[in-house]
């Protein structure tokens, strides 16, 4: 064999193994500690955490160092979390690849839950917008547990007095995911004709309300069993994804927002107006590929197509939360609770959401007496 041959083998091969070994690495799960370590601070509080990846018995009820608060943070007692798809992608490490952010073989952060609501108890010296006692609603990370932390202007906001502790814990992620698929990227106006698909779950609940609010005609995708949970939120048609196939039917929308990615782009773009828009918010599941595909399958379609399409990587703004507050107190939008939990029973609490049942949001209660 040529001497360059013998070179480019190698080095395929190489490339080869160093592929295998990185595949091995980045879904390797470290052992999971038999003991978690507890705080035996008497300023301790209660938290959910996780040492390791896995199912939900890697979960943890133990007693965590309360966070301390910065010159611009807010101290919020949390009173009740809402569930997120995202909570057991976290806590499974799963797809793989996001492990490369959120640490191999184990989590770099153990805490757990995001969305919250509840009362501030500190503010710090420099924070001019919330004081001790306000009710409020938002993002930070270890929102299961008695206390989070987070800079005053990073996605808290009040909330109205229409809305309980446990509606506004429901918000976050699901309710800011839905106004940027509709608004930001699915630049939906007034009487444009909308379908959303997969209409029940924590996402297409405030999507069907804020597609309403937005004066567009809403169709929603859900099963027969939630048909009126849909038309109760407003829309004015529902397609039984059980009995009817949505992209085979004759009419064509302005937009369409995709939180199940059940059917192929190329299916979906037939029920598209020639220059509407697709906003792809959700996959299938996996460990691997399948979650990424329509990422992938959307950079080699969409600079070929007249319709727009593109996919959503929510992100809790202010700017967002306001917005939701603000909509909530006019009644145009309120979250839909499915299932509570007390927090001793988290696992059980994410298996739901891990079943993909929900009918809108999953509650965990952290401080029923305050509800
Ligand atoms: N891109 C982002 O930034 C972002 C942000 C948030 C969420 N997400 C993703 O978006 C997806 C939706 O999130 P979510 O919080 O709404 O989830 P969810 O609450 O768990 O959704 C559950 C709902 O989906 C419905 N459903 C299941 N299969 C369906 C189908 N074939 N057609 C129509 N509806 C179907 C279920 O109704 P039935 O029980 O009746 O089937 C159930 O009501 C998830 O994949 C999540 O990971 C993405």
């Amino acid at each position: 064999m040529k001497k360059r041959y013998k070179l480019g083998f190698g080095l395929l091969g190489f490339l080869a193994g160093g592929f295998a070994v990185l595949l091995v690495a980045i879904s390797r799960n470290a052992d999971c500690p038999t003991d978690v370590p507890s705080s035996t601070s008497p300023d301790a509080m209660t938290a959910v955490v996780q040492h390791c990846y896995g199912g939900p018995e890697v979960l943890t009820i133990t007693r965590e160092d309360r966070p301390t608060v910065g010159e611009k943070d807010v101290l919020i007692r949390v009173v009740a979390a809402g569930v997120n798809p995202l909570d057991w992608h976290f806590m499974r490490g799963t797809p793989y690849v996001m492990r490369l952010m959120s640490g191999m073989g184990k989590p770099s952060d153990q805490t757990v839950g995001v969305d919250f609501a509840g009362t501030v108890e500190a503010v710090g010296a420099g924070v001019t917008r919330f004081k001790p006692g306000d009710r409020v609603f938002g993002g930070a990370n270890g929102a299961f547990g008695e206390y989070v932390v987070r800079p005053e202007d990073r996605a808290i906001a009040v909330i109205p007095d229409n809305i309980s502790f446990e509606q506004a814990a429901g918000v976050g992620i699901a309710g800011v995911t839905a106004l940027q698929a509709l608004k930001d990227k699915g630049q939906l106006q007034s009487g444009e004709k909308v379908l959303i698909n997969g209409a029940s779950g924590g996402v297409g609940t405030f999507a069907v309300q804020i597609a309403k609010a937005m004066g567009a005609e809403v169709t929603g995708v859900c099963s027969g069993r939630n048909r009126e949970l849909v038309l109760g939120l407003g829309a004015d048609y529902v397609i039984d994804y059980k009995v009817e196939n949505f992209t085979e039917q004759d009419k064509q929308y302005d937009l369409i927002v995709d939180n199940v990615g059940n059917h192929s782009i190329s299916r979906v773009r037939d029920v598209l107006q020639p220059t509407g828009r697709l906003v792809i918010v959700g996959g299938k599941k996996g460990d691997w590929i399948a979650p990424l595909l329509p990422t992938i399958k959307t950079m080699f379609i969409a600079p070929f197509v007249d319709q727009e399409i593109q996919t959503l990587l929510a992100v809790l703004t202010q700017e967002a939360m306001d917005e939701l507050a603000s909509m909530m107190a006019a009644g145009q939008v309120t979250p839909v609770i499915d299932q509570r939990f007390e927090l001793a029973d988290v696992r059980n609490a994410i298996a739901y959401s891990e079943s993909g049942r929900a009918r809108g949001k999953i509650i965990l209660e952290i401080d029923p007496e305050a509800l």
